[in-house]
């Protein structure tokens, strides 16, 4: 099973298929997107945050406290703020948009 995936960068949407269960971190690095996740998903860095789009943030599985606690810690958080590496893309998130900080 395959999920669309949808990428905003400076206003242009790539559109992406990924397996299912995998993380917009996984998809990072298959696609090339510029990403850093240098803990490699362990919640220790924080270098894997990025923006949802506004439409998608209520249907995402809210943060755990681990997450919430790094990303307050940003100084470029936002409402719309989230860990790359805890978004796992599931059937239910078909057409999940998301943007990198510096480009909103
Ligand atoms: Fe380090 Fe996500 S990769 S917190």
């Amino acid at each position: 099973q395959m999920v669309k995936v949808l990428y905003s960068e400076k206003n242009i949407i790539k559109t992406f298929k990924i397996e299912s269960n995998k993380t917009i971190l996984d998809l990072s690095r298959i696609e090339n997107i510029a990403i850093e996740g240098s803990c490699d998903g362990s919640m220790a860095c924080s270098t894997c945050h990025i923006i949802i789009h506004k439409d998608w943030l209520a249907k995402l599985p809210k943060p755990c406290i681990d997450e919430r606690e790094m990303l307050s810690l940003l100084p470029d958080y936002t409402e719309n703020s989230r860990l790359g590496c805890q978004i796992v893309l599931t059937d239910k998130l078909e057409g999940l948009q998301f943007s990198l900080p510096k480009d909103i």
